[in-house]
């Protein structure tokens, strides 16, 4: 196995909270939890996969819109997950990597499967196979839907005429230069991959990161605490030193620096046609 992602970010608790946050605002921005051509589609006792869950936040919250559905959440890591204790009747969440074939006793059984951001653990060069892998999950008629932000091109802009946005801006560059490549491409290519992986009515939507402009300081604070986790990770800078820019990062942001990315939503549907065990 390898985790890519813990290369990258932190797992802990503060960081389960930001992941938490960061679902809300993006989901806010995005406009819907499940896409409209999806919903349409879903019975309510539709059985829900979603990979690379993190803290199960997604299926928490579907359930309270499907509560006889069967949720099914699960992660390379379960260091995020609740106690499983907490979790709903109709929920369970277990390990699963997506570079490693599904559980054939998985296959063909999922009415929606579904991933939020996990780009930070991929490399270009998986995307591909991992759609591939991941379709095979759906029932004939099934959907897939997946969102990423283009972290890559998210760059701190000047919101007042008299902001600062230096420090904010270094530690930009500083997540950009480390894994901004990684980032900036394999999701680029959702669409076509899912083309590629047989699904059909394939579509893309995207939306601009301040989409709802009220939610601009929550998202550039959200992201400002990634990028100094990152900085602490991967920069060769003191403490000490990732201390006074965060610091002063957060002035620039009370000055009105603020964050600004895209966030794409892809979707596609497995042919009813189609052999359940492709
Ligand atoms: C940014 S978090 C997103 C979590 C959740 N989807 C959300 O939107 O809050 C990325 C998640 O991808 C998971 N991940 C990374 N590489 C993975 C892999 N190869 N297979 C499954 N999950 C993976 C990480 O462990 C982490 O929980």
């Amino acid at each position: 196995m390898s985790d890519t992602y813990s290369n990258n970010m932190p797992r802990n608790e503060a960081e389960a909270q930001r992941l938490d946050e960061q679902f809300e605002l993006t989901t806010q921005n995005i406009g819907y939890l499940i896409h409209p051509a999806i919903r349409a589609t879903l019975p309510p006792t539709a059985r829900i996969a979603d990979i690379a869950t993190g803290t199960g936040v997604f299926l928490q919250q579907v359930a309270a819109s499907y509560p006889d559905a069967t949720l099914h959440g699960s992660d390379i890591s379960t260091a995020l997950f609740p106690p499983a204790a907490s979790l709903l009747p109709n929920m369970q969440l277990s390990r699963l990597d997506v570079l490693e074939p599904v559980p054939e006793s998985l296959v063909g059984t999922y009415d929606l499967v579904h991933v939020r951001l996990i780009v930070a653990g991929l490399l270009p060069s998986s995307w591909s196979s991992v759609v591939q892998n991941l379709s095979r999950l759906l029932k004939p008629g099934g959907a897939m839907q997946w969102e990423e932000c283009n972290f890559g091109s998210a760059y701190h802009m000047r919101g007042g005429e008299t902001s600062t946005t230096s420090a904010a801006r270094q530690l930009g560059k500083i997540f950009r230069d480390g894994i901004g490549s990684q980032l900036q491409h394999g999701w680029d290519a959702l669409e076509q991959n899912m083309v590629s992986a047989g699904l059909v009515n394939v579509g893309h939507d995207y939306v601009s990161s301040d989409r709802i402009p009220e939610t601009r300081k929550a998202v550039t604070r959200n992201g400002m605490t990634a990028l100094v986790a990152f900085a602490r990770k991967r920069s060769g800078m003191s403490s000490e030193e990732v201390n006074a820019v965060e610091e002063q990062a957060y002035k620039d942001i009370e000055s009105g620096c603020y964050i600004r990315y895209d966030t794409h939503v892809f979707w596609g549907f497995k042919p009813e046609d189609s052999q359940s065990k492709i």
